[in-house]
């Protein structure tokens, strides 16, 4: 969560900056600010709200070639002008952009700060307090940040300037994702590569509790004692049109639509000249060597793990637990003897997520990631990663990760199923070739699931995803995606369950979204229906072809029995997306969330 992006080279900086926090608003966008500095001292700019009420804040008459920024969502402390970044210490002399949290902030200030008057709610603003005690007691600005960052507990990515000095920023990481782009005659900071490709493709990794000193000309990353540490810088493969909107109104739209491209290019990427599926052959011996494997994830790719559950104890018969990464840290089970822990997500940089992957590894134990964000945290810090080839996934709500997920891990229960002798009775390849194009079916059927939403949930306080199966894991995914986007109150639940207690809150025209693709208990989630249906609810069957019947609102294309997630998933997600168009949420942005939750 937040974002932060740093400039420094010959050009004005603001706009750069500004473009920059454009595109990492996914990550937070309740306030932002920039601060650059020039002959006449730092300029603060900041403001409640969007990039956009930041960009209406900016002095344009204010020209500098050094400056950092910042897109916030709140952690302490109200989204407020306030509360907002940049932070300055209590002369004014220092400016500090941070992500993360800061765990011992009380303590720091109990201990250095007493004498010091805040000005914010934050944990950040102790930060750049005690830059400027440490430096008030003599120390030069690079030791006074080095003494201050060793005094940090938590997570920060943090860029700092001196009012003395135009020709430096000041850069640390730890935990907090955080980049250094190199240019020619300029240099930039970044939290994510996505912001700063439009005037670099080169980065530079940092790794935790590192520094960097950025000069326009100079980057030196240094350990905190001060050594020196080179690192080559790599090529950031990403496409600039990927990250733009195009013609769709959102991005959440452009990113369903692209669901059946990403898995021609899934197939693409992981097959071998034979046509075969194939998955790194280490990967593979894991797999084999795990007498359980542990799936662990959070939101989208923990809906996405359920099924992957399904998946691989179908196709390699290798058991599976699943878990919400932010329970497991704490509440660890009982492990069996040879565990492999697979990390589902799509940023890599899920907080929850990496403190699990740190206790796994010291315990010995290996650990798989699949991610979209190749060189992202989870990524590294695990032994081996796949990657979803999905492209980059701006709109908060996940919609072609999700399916990503479920593609890459049916071929990497396919392939482990393969290497243990096992054969499946239908061929991968074909029938993720069949899904694709039963996507776009779906994709070019957007006027039904419009009129959907609007029969259906344009008035609605509440609605309830039912199935059985997979079909259930399918309506709890549904569920999440209408209420993050239309802010609708949403539960998905087993068919069979709803009647346990739930079904106390059914009412006259209470929507149920019911799903029915999986034969074998095609009648039982039809009784589920006809239960609430008694009730007075208002059903919506989607079911597959081949199990149709006349009361269906909608048919899905038929592919393998298996893979139905993976499609689907597809008129949860557009049916979201219109509820909440006629809802008039703001759909790539909802209120509260971020894409990428950096923070425990
Ligand atoms: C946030 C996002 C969700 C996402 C979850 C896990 O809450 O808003 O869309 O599913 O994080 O993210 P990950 O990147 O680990 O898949």
């Amino acid at each position: 969560m937040c974002g932060i992006v740093g400039y420094i080279g010959y050009n004005d900086s603001k706009e750069i900056l500004l473009k920059g926090l454009e595109k990492l608003e996914y990550r937070g966008y309740d306030s932002a600010g920039i601060a650059v500095i020039n002959n006449e001292g730092v300029h603060v700019f900041k403001e409640k709200g969007r990039i956009v009420d930041l960009r209406a804040a900016v002095d344009t008459n204010v020209e500098a070639s050094t400056g950092i920024g910042h897109t916030r969502w709140a952690t302490h402390g109200v989204p407020s002008k306030t509360n907002s970044h940049p932070h300055q210490s209590a002369s004014g002399r220092f400016t500090l952009v941070h992500n993360g949290v800061i765990e011992n902030y009380d303590l720091l200030k109990r201990e250095y700060l007493q004498n010091v008057s805040m000005k914010s709610e934050t944990d950040t603003e102790i930060i750049v307090q005690l830059v400027e005690l440490f430096a008030n007691d003599g120390l030069s600005t690079e030791e006074a940040f080095r003494k201050t960052l060793t005094l940090l507990h938590g997570s920060y990515a943090l860029a700092l300037i001196d009012n003395q000095d135009q020709e430096t920023i000041y850069v640390a990481k730890n935990k907090s994702p955080l980049l250094v782009g190199l240019g020619f005659g300029f240099n930039v900071v970044a939290s994510d590569a996505m912001a700063m490709l439009q005037v670099t493709d080169k980065y530079v990794e940092l790794m935790d509790k590192e520094m960097v000193i950025v000069k326009k000309d100079e980057v030196t990353i240094q350990n905190l004692d001060g050594e020196v540490i080179n690192r080559e810088p790599y090529t950031a493969e990403l496409d600039a049109s990927d990250i733009e909107k195009g013609t769709y109104p959102h991005y959440m739209l452009k990113e369903i639509d692209e669901q059946p491209a990403v898995m021609r290019k899934i197939i693409q990427n992981y097959q071998d000249q034979n046509g075969e599926l194939k998955i790194d052959a280490n990967i593979v011996s894991a797999m084999n060597d795990a007498d359980r494997i542990y799936i662990v994830a959070a939101g989208t790719s923990y809906h996405s793990g359920l099924v992957g559950k399904q998946f691989i104890e179908e196709m390699a018969q290798i058991p599976v637990e699943v878990h919400i990464s932010s329970e497991f840290g704490y509440n660890m089970p009982l492990l069996s003897k040879k565990p492999l822990f697979i990390f589902l997500s799509q940023s890599g940089e899920t907080a929850d997520s990496r403190q699990v992957l740190v206790q796994v590894k010291e315990m010995g134990h290996k650990s798989l990631t699949i991610t979209n964000v190749p060189g992202s945290t989870l990524s590294r810090e695990a032994d081996y990663t796949l990657l979803l080839h999905a492209g980059p996934e701006i709109a908060v709500a996940s919609t072609k990760a999700y399916t990503a997920q479920l593609a890459v891990l049916a071929i990497l229960a396919e392939v482990t199923g393969k290497s243990r002798g096992l054969e499946l009775s239908f061929s991968l390849i074909q029938e993720l070739g069949i899904v694709a194009n039963a996507m776009d079916v779906l994709c070019d059927s957007k006027e039904e699931f419009e009129a959907i939403a609007r029969e259906y949930l344009a008035t609605t306080r509440n609605c309830f995803f039912i199935g059985r199966g997979i079909d259930y894991y399918v309506g709890l995914e549904g569920a999440l995606k209408l209420k993050e986007i239309s802010y609708i109150q949403a539960e998905g639940f087993a068919g069979g369950e709803l009647k346990h207690g739930t079904i106390a809150l059914i009412e006259d025209g209470t929507p149920i979204i019911a799903l029915a693709t999986q034969g074998f208990v095609n009648l039982s989630i039809r009784g589920n229906v006809k239960e609430v249906v008694a009730r007075g609810a208002n059903p919506c069957i989607i079911s597959m072809e081949g199990l149709n019947m006349d009361e269906d609102r909608f048919v899905i294309p038929e592919v393998h029995q298996t893979l139905t997630p993976l499609i689907s998933v597809v008129p949860m997600q557009l049916i979201s997306y219109y509820a909440a168009l006629h809802r008039d949420c703001d759909v790539d942005k909802p209120r509260n969330l971020a894409k990428s939750v950096t923070v425990e």
